[in-house]
């Protein structure tokens, strides 16, 4: 008992240090996950995508747009990757080049308007009130 209580004090710290909310308040409004797996892409350009979706999203971050952001290496669809999944929206792209990530970022995530020619699945989940990591002002 006392192993678990100590794993989910760190767990409870670690999440606090990142921004997710440990109260149900505050954190963050979306979780992007982006496959970079090699059973649906792979190769430099691939690699790129990830380092444009860090750059992008940690800029975004300093001027208080919170979006948390996760390379996985399979979203168990394995095909015509770099797959691209935005919660809770649910929305799904493929192909996802570092042109298609900027239309994604300023269309989807600022704009509000999925780029329908690149989402395949849409499958929301709950709703959630847009607000901060943490419930820390973004100065
Ligand atoms: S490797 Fe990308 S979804 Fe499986």
């Amino acid at each position: 008992m006392e192993k678990r209580e100590e794993l989910h004090r760190k767990a409870v710290k670690k999440a606090e240090s990142r921004g997710i909310s440990t109260t149900g308040e505050g954190g963050y409004a979306r979780h992007v996950l982006l496959c970079l797996g090699t059973s649906c892409c792979g190769g430099e350009d691939h690699r790129e995508v990830g380092r444009r979706l860090d750059k992008r999203l940690g800029k975004l971050e300093k001027e208080g747009v919170y979006v948390y952001r996760t390379r996985v290496q399979c979203l168990s669809f394995c095909q015509a990757g770099p797959v691209l999944v935005v919660y809770p929206d649910g929305v799904w792209y493929h192909s996802v080049t570092v042109e298609v990530l900027d239309r994604i970022i300023d269309e989807h995530l600022l704009g509000g308007r999925v780029v329908a020619e690149y989402a395949f699945a849409r499958n929301p989940m709950n709703e959630t009130t847009p607000a901060r990591p943490g419930g820390e002002s973004a100065s």
